[in-house]
């Protein structure tokens, strides 16, 4: 089975990355793809921080338990130790465009615009807002989630 090492990325990795890399090992455990992942922030405000509990929360109701992980700042390494990075808005890129190295090999993209002729648009930061927006941002990862997974896996049944 091919196995892929797949780098989320927002600005304080307590939201969203955390999010996504949980909503990403769900899906890709339902179906037959390796995915090796880790999620990190371009900011370094909440290094060594569990996820927001509103992020816990809203991913618990899906049965995906991410209390667990704990923030990190993306580091210059990271460009060549996974296959894929995937930012969750267009800042994030931007940043993250700002320190690639040269010849690094992941490929950089946003989360919902990895492949031609798909696009699911920026994942919305939802920490300065309430509780609904963790609920959309769940819903609008899952079905980048889901669509990242059938790009790699094209095969795989739906
Ligand atoms: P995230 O959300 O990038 O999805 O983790 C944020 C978390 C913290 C802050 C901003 C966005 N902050 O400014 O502390």
């Amino acid at each position: 089975m091919r196995s892929y090492k797949v780098l989320t990325v927002c600005l304080g990795n307590i939201c969203r990355s955390p999010a996504a890399q949980g909503i990403l090992e769900f899906v890709a455990s339902k179906h037959s793809i390796s995915l090796a992942l880790d999620s990190a922030g371009t900011a370094a405000y909440h290094v060594g921080n569990s996820p927001d509990s509103r992020s816990i929360t809203a991913l618990k109701q899906m049965g995906i338990d991410i209390s667990q992980q704990k923030a990190r700042q993306v580091s210059i390494a990271d460009f060549d130790s996974f296959d894929w990075i995937l930012a969750m808005d267009k800042e994030n890129l931007s940043d993250l465009k700002k320190i690639q190295p040269e010849h690094s090999s992941a490929k950089l993209v946003m989360f919902g615009e990895f492949s031609e002729g798909v696009a699911l648009g920026e994942i919305s930061d939802p920490y300065y807002g309430g509780e609904e927006g963790f609920v959309h941002m769940r819903e609008h990862i899952t079905d980048v989630a889901d669509a990242f997974v059938s790009h790699l896996n094209p095969r795989r049944e739906r």
